[in-house]
């Protein structure tokens, strides 16, 4: 592990230029999952911006019933309880404006160049450094709630990356050689997320859009997209209004990829 300053709601609160998101944190050293406790507060009916912060997590989720390993003192493992006004079949892009939150405050702390993958990762130099996961309630034709939670890997040395050797890790400070202050990086997350957030809730979809569009690593990529186990082949040609992937398949024909595991097969 590598010694850095350690993860304070005090530092985060008094930092913070946002009007609600995180204006409440529910900071832990330990938890199972903040997502878990975030779901609770949400169906308690804590308000939208509610964050839920730890330092580490016991059981750390990840998408596809996969787990999120969460080493104590190295990460961010944080989950915001939202109420968004827009239709369930949006929800999606509220996984891609997280991304491009984190894209933007990392290069913004860090001088790094991340990239979003679709759906729910960020890349840096190929590898993984922050996971997102959205999970929700949704009531006829209104989403109850939403909560985003997302994981980064902070200052995590090897030793702290998963051991999983499907996943291709790293952590900021491994393609940085110096540590990252996560007070700092969050603050910076929570403010670029409101900003964005607020531009899903006037259903500004074009330019969220477009600003995922600026930083993926995904467009124009060969890919093979995995469903349980079924594979799709193909280039990944754009997004639909709903952050949907619209794929090329070999002879022409255009999908639309509402979930799954992407694999890059070579950079075009
Ligand atoms: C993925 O890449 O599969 C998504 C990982 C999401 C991990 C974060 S860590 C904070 C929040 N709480 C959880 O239990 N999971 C998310």
């Amino acid at each position: 592990m590598v010694a850095s300053s350690p993860l304070s709601p005090e530092k985060i609160k008094d930092g913070l230029t946002t009007k609600w998101l995180g204006r409440t944190i529910h900071f832990h050293h330990t938890v199972e999952s903040t997502n878990l406790l975030a779901i609770k507060l949400a169906q308690q009916g804590a308000p939208q911006g509610v964050v839920v912060l730890a330092d580490q997590q016991l059981s750390g989720r990840g998408r596809g019933r996969r787990s999120w390993h969460s080493p104590a003192g190295v990460g961010i493992y944080c989950s915001i309880v939202l109420r968004p006004k827009t239709a369930p079949e949006k929800a999606q892009l509220i996984t891609l404006i997280t991304g491009v939150s984190i894209v933007k405050a990392v290069a913004l702390r860090t001088g790094l160049s991340p990239r979003v993958k679709w759906p729910n990762d960020v890349l840096i130099n190929g590898k993984k450094v922050a996971g997102i996961l959205l999970e929700g309630r949704a009531s006829g034709a209104r989403l109850e709630y939403s909560v985003i939670g997302f994981g980064i890997n902070v200052n995590n040395g090897l030793a702290d990356l998963p051991e999983d050797i499907g996943v291709n890790a790293s952590s900021l400070f491994m393609e940085l050689n110096k540590t990252v202050d996560r007070n700092a990086l969050a603050i910076e997350i929570f403010l670029q997320l409101e900003r964005l957030y607020h531009r899903f809730q006037r259903e500004d979809f074009a330019v969220i859009l477009d600003q995922w569009r600026r930083n993926s690593s995904t467009l124009g990529q060969r890919v093979r997209i995995w469903q349980k186990d079924k594979a799709t082949e193909g280039i990944a040609l754009d997004l639909t209004e709903g952050g949907g992937l619209i794929v090329r398949l070999e002879g022409g024909k255009q999908v639309i990829i509402h979930a799954g595991d992407v694999e890059y097969l070579r950079v075009l």
